[in-house]
C-alpha cells in the first residue's frame, strides 16, 4: 500500500477546509507542503448551498456592537454557548468578511458602495452581510480562486478518509480509498485540520446534501476523540415541502410570514415581538406545535406543512434579493412564490455539536485541528443563529489553518505511521468488505435509520420515543454486520462509498440518541415533551461522548461562563 506524505493535509473542502488551507498557504509561505483531500469534487462540498448570508459587526455607526452580536449568540444558544469562544468570534469576523471583499466576493452593496445587510432570526441587528442568496457559493467562488495563486497546496479530489492513525496521543496518519479508482492509501503528515461538516444526512427529510454524512467527526469518534454536544441538533423552520430543500431565513428577515391554516401568523402566539425572526428552535417548535394542533396543511408522506408567505414583498425584492428561492420553488414544487405561499416545515439543517475542540480549534489529540461543522468550539451552544456558521467557518478556518501550519513548520519530521494497523484497516475494506456474502441491504438499513430519525428524534422529543430509537439504532447496528457488497468492482464503486457513509451515520445516531435520552431538559435544539423547561441546575454543561465497542460512554464538561448569567429567554 502506498504512502502518501504532506507537511499539513486538510480533509474537507469546504468554507471551513478552503479557508484553513488559504490561511496555511499564507502564513506558510511555501516552506510547507499542504494538501486537501476531501469526497466530493471542491465546488461540489455543501458550503455552495448556504444562502442567506453570514453574520458579522459592520455598522457600530449605525447600532451595532460587539456587545449585541456576542449577547444575540449566547441568548440564541440557550446559553450552552461558552463565552469566552462568543467573544472572540464577534471580534474577528470583521476582517473575514473585508478580507473576502479583497478576494473578490460580490457582496450586494448600497447604492453608496458599502456593504448590504439583512435582519435574520435571533439577530438583534441587521447584521447579515450577503451576496443575493447565494451567499455560500459565492465565498467558496471566492476562496477557490484565490487558493489558485498557491502551488504548494496539492488536491486529492473524491478521495474518502476512512480511520485516523493516532499513537501515543499524537496524530500519525489516516487512511482514505481514491473513489475513482479504488486505490487505497496511507496518508500522513505533521498535521491535520478536519472540516468535512455536519451529520443531518442521518435524517430524511433535511437540507443536507447527500454527501454530508459526518464522515470526519465518525472517524475521529471512532480513534478514540471525544464528540461534544452531539444530541442539539437544528431543525431550520423552513424546509421546502416535499424536498427539504432550504428556504432561506432571509425570505423571513426580507419580510415573509409564517401562517397556519387559519391565515394567522400564529409567531405571534410564540415570540411577540420578534414574530418570524425569533430564534430557529423557537420558530422550528412553533411551527410543529401549530402543525401538531391540526393548524398546518396535510402533505404528502405525513410531511404536513405551515405556508411562508412572501407575495407581499412583490416582484422586484423576490428577483432581487431571494432569485434562488424563486428559481428553485418553481422548479421543485411548480409555485412562484410572487403569486402562492410556499409549504415549509421544520428540517434538520445542522449539527451543532462535533468533535470537541478548545478555542483554538485544537483537538485533544496533538496534531490535530478541527474547524467548520465538524467542530464543537462551542460557539453556537443548544441552538445556532442563522448566519453564525457560515461565519464560523471563516474565523476557525483561519485559527486553524494559521496554528496547524505553525505546529507543523516547527516539527522537523514527519510521523512514522502504524503500518499495522493501516494494513488492518484496508484488509478490512478491500478484501474482507469485498468478499463478504450478505443478507441485509445497505440501502434498507439507511432508509429505517433515517425514518426513526424523523419520527423520533425531531424536533420534540420524549423517553418513549427516544428509547425507541435508541433500540433501532442498535438493531441497525447488529444487521449492519450482514450487508455485503453488490458492485465488486473499484472504479467509483458507490455501494463502497454507501457503505462506508452508512457505517459512520450510525454511530453518529447512536451518539445523538443516547444524548438526548440522558438529557433530562429542553434547551434549544433539544426540547422534550416530558421534561419541558431549561434546567440549569443540572445540565448547564456540555457532553462529551466516548466511542466505545457497547456504544457511546457519556461525561459531561463545564460550561464557559464569563459576562452573563443564564436567564429566561423571551423574544
Ligand atoms: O436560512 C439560511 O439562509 C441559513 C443560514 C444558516 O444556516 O446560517
Amino acid at each position: 500500500m502506498e504512502t502518501i506524505s504532506h507537511d499539513l493535509i486538510i480533509m474537507g473542502s469546504g468554507l471551513a477546509g478552503l479557508r484553513a488551507a488559504l490561511e496555511a498557504a499564507r502564513a506558510s509561505d511555501g516552506r510547507l507542503d499542504i494538501a486537501i483531500l476531501a469526497k466530493t469534487q471542491l465546488m461540489r462540498a455543501h458550503s455552495v448551498c448556504a444562502e442567506g448570508g453570514t453574520g458579522v459587526v459592520l455598522k457600530q455607526e449605525e447600532g451595532d456592537s460587539y456587545e449585541l452580536h456576542a449577547w444575540d449568540t449566547v441568548k440564541g444558544s440557550d446559553f450552552l454557548a461558552d463565552q469566552d469562544v462568543v467573544d472572540r468570534f464577534v471580534h474577528t469576523m470583521p476582517g473575514e468578511v473585508l478580507q473576502l471583499d479583497h478576494w473578490g466576493i460580490p457582496w450586494t452593496r448600497r447604492a453608496d458602495g458599502s456593504l448590504e445587510s439583512r435582519p435574520f432570526g435571533g439577530h438583534s441587528f441587521p447584521r447579515a452581510v450577503f451576496a443575493a442568496d447565494k451567499t455560500g457559493f459565492f465565498e467558496m467562488q471566492a476562496l477557490y480562486d484565490t487558493l489558485q495563486k498557491y502551488a504548494d497546496v496539492t488536491r486529492y479530489d473524491e478521495w474518502m478518509a476512512t480511520s485516523l492513525l493516532i499513537e501515543d496521543g499524537t496524530f500519525r496518519g489516516f487512511t482514505a480509498v481514491d473513489l475513482g479508482s479504488g486505490t487505497f492509501a496511507t496518508f500522513n503528515a505533521k498535521a491535520l485540520i478536519i472540516a468535512t461538516g455536519g451529520a443531518c444526512r442521518i435524517y430524511g427529510f433535511t437540507t443536507y446534501s447527500h454527501t454530508v454524512t459526518g464522515d470526519g467527526m465518525a472517524i475521529a469518534y471512532r480513534a478514540g476523540l471525544p464528540l461534544k454536544d452531539l444530541e442539539f441538533v437544528q431543525f431550520h423552520p423552513t424546509g421546502l415541502v416535499p424536498s427539504g430543500i432550504l428556504i432561506t431565513e432571509a425570505a423571513r428577515g426580507e419580510g415573509g410570514y409564517l401562517l397556519n391554516n387559519h391565515g394567522e401568523r400564529f409567531m405571534s402566539k410564540y415570540a411577540e415581538k420578534m414574530m418570524e425572526l425569533a430564534p430557529r428552535d423557537i420558530v422550528s417548535r412553533s411551527s410543529m406545535t401549530e402543525i401538531e394542533a391540526g393548524r398546518g396543511y396535510k402533505g404528502p408522506n405525513g410531511l404536513d406543512y405551515v405556508l411562508l408567505d412572501l407575495r407581499h414583498l412583490g416582484a422586484h425584492k423576490i428577483n432581487e434579493r431571494l432569485p434562488l428561492i424563486r428559481e428553485v420553488t418553481i422548479k421543485f414544487d411548480n409555485i412562484d412564490p410572487i403569486d402562492q405561499p410556499i409549504p415549509v416545515r421544520p428540517v434538520a439543517h445542522y449539527s451543532m455539536g462535533g468533535i470537541h475542540v478548545n478555542i483554538d480549534g485544537a483537538a485533544p489529540v496533538e496534531g490535530i485541528w478541527v474547524a467548520g461543522e465538524a467542530a464543537c468550539v462551542s460557539l453556537h451552544g443548544a441552538n445556532r443563529l442563522g448566519t453564525n456558521s457560515t461565519a464560523e467557518c471563516l474565523v476557525w478556518g483561519k485559527i486553524t489553518g494559521e496554528n496547524a501550519a505553525k505546529y507543523a513548520m516547527a516539527r522537523k519530521a514527519r510521523p512514522e505511521v502504524p503500518v499495522d494497523k493501516a494494513r488492518a484497516e484496508e484488509n478490512r475494506i478491500m478484501h474482507e468488505l469485498f468478499q463478504r456474502k450478505g443478507t441485509e441491504s445497505i440501502y434498507a438499513i439507511r432508509q429505517e435509520l433515517r425514518d426513526i430519525m424523523d419520527s423520533n428524534v425531531g424536533v420534540y422529543r420524549t423517553e418513549e420515543g427516544l428509547q425507541a430509537a435508541l433500540e433501532k439504532v442498535k438493531e441497525l447496528k447488529e444487521r449492519f454486520q450482514f450487508t455485503a457488497l453488490e458492485d465488486k468492482g473499484y472504479v467509483y464503486n458507490t455501494d463502497l462509498v454507501s457503505y462506508l457513509e452508512m457505517e459512520n451515520m450510525l454511530d453518529l445516531s447512536e451518539v445523538i440518541v443516547e444524548g438526548a435520552l440522558v438529557r433530562k431538559e429542553s434547551r434549544g435544539g433539544h426540547a422534550r415533551r416530558d421534561y419541558p423547561q431549561r434546567d440549569d441546575e443540572n445540565w448547564l454543561k456540555h457532553t462529551l461522548a466516548y466511542h466505545t465497542p457497547q456504544g457511546p460512554r457519556l461525561e459531561y464538561i463545564p460550561v464557559t461562563l464569563t459576562t452573563w448569567k443564564p436567564v429566561e429567554r423571551k423574544y
